[in-house]
């Protein structure tokens, strides 16, 4: 087998270091012999030779039928090729929708905590991002209610990640869902639902995406990716929204330039949902991911009993409460003299809260190295309190 590091990769953890924070999957969590198979197969001498030619601008019409009639599968709910376009990634997808609807509103709503790249995404976009609370069920559409009605919010936009989210684990119950709705409609605003976790779910039924719910009033765009089911370097994603705002967002400069995103790659993807290997794989991560976070929840319990959490129900993350009086920031510089580091809650924060929490991934360590490296952490813990006593 060869490897290539180094400058091939964004995040490089070394051996010696405990990266705690890397929410990417871990190496043996990367198919290569599934898309090896799948490309040798596509991609042949003979092949029609218009693969490598400018695409059309959503995405083959042979891709979006197979992807519905997936998706169709894994959901359980019935999801058509008019309703899905090609992305590149849910990045990609973030850009190319806020250049499509924001028009003179650059205002978009975000969950509190969140992913903080998405943030990033819509202000290197011009955007301005104001946050709202997550609970348990996910964001708190009450409070949202109250800033729409009385405080003169007006989005453009709302961004949740309403399955297992990034950082907190909460899945948005459906009655706030259909809340939501109600909101975008009598407020005017899109939800754009970032979805990358949905298939991750441990011991619970896969959650539909939150575009099921709109029945055509063209108010949510959900969003898909193949980075947490195949790898983030395939950069491809979907789009699903009704086909008005499908055939919007497809009107964008940079696909109508370009002949849509990234089209070889989506032919061999193709391969793997309709031959079964990725449904197969998608089982496989289900285990092995549920296995990690079931033996990062039991090494925490042991090593710092004192932390706080809800037990992740899918997805990559633990959202954890420090110990009392510790502050993330603090914790984390600590951590780094002595090789650690963890995702501190004020870094998915949109304005400075957070402070004492901590964001686990157990995406990215196997489930036998999780133990020592929640004893490592459970140390730091112990030199920061020496330290700062
Ligand atoms: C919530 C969320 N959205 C989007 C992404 C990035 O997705 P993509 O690789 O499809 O751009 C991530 C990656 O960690 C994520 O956690």
């Amino acid at each position: 087998m060869t490897t290539q590091t180094g400058p091939l990769i964004q995040t490089q953890v070394p051996e010696s270091f405990c990266n705690l924070a890397t929410g990417q999957p871990s190496p043996r969590l990367l198919p290569m012999e599934l898309l090896a198979y799948a490309a040798s197969r596509r991609l042949r001498p003979d092949t029609d030779r218009l693969l490598l030619q400018y695409a059309t601008c959503a995405g083959g019409e042979h891709f979006r039928e197979g992807l519905a009639a997936f998706l169709t599968q894994e959901f359980q709910a019935r999801v058509t090729a008019d309703t899905l376009m090609i992305s590149n990634g849910i990045s990609g997808a973030l850009a190319i929708i806020f250049g499509t609807f924001s028009g003179q509103n650059r205002l978009v709503v975000s969950e509190d905590p969140t992913y903080f790249l998405a943030r990033d995404v819509f202000t290197s976009s011009g955007a301005e991002v104001v946050g709202v609370p997550v609970d348990a069920e996910g964001l708190q559409v009450e409070v949202l209610e109250h800033k729409l009605r009385h405080e003169s919010l007006r989005p453009s936009m709302l961004y949740t990640i309403p399955t297992h989210q990034n950082p907190t684990s909460a899945c948005m119950s459906e009655a706030r869902r259909r809340r939501l709705i109600e909101l975008a409609e009598e407020f005017n605003f899109l939800i754009i639902a970032d979805e990358p976790y949905n298939f991750l779910a441990f011991n619970q039924e896969i959650i539909k995406p939150f575009a099921a719910l709109d029945e055509g009033r063209g108010r949510v765009i959900s969003l898909g990716s193949f980075s947490k089911l195949l790898g983030p370097a395939l950069r491809l994603g979907w789009i699903h929204a009704a086909p008005h705002l499908i055939a919007k967002i497809a009107q964008h400069g940079v696909l109508s330039s370009g002949g849509g995103v990234n089209p070889v790659m989506a032919e061999i993807v193709l391969e793997t949902l309709v031959d079964g290997s990725l449904s197969t794989h998608i089982k496989t991560l289900q285990q092995v991911l549920g296995t990690r976070r079931t033996v990062l929840v039991e090494s925490l319990q042991k090593y710092i009993p004192e932390m706080q959490f809800v037990t992740p129900q899918g997805g990559y993350f633990l959202w954890a409460k420090l110990p009392e009086g510790i502050k993330a920031l603090a914790l984390w510089n600590t951590g780094q003299q002595h090789a650690l580091s963890f995702m501190p809650g004020t870094r998915c924060a949109l304005g400075g809260g957070h402070q004492d929490r901590a964001r686990l991934s157990f995406s990215f360590y196997e489930a036998d190295e999780i133990p020592e490296r929640i004893q490592r952490f459970a140390k730091v813990i112990e030199a920061h309190r020496a330290q700062t006593t």
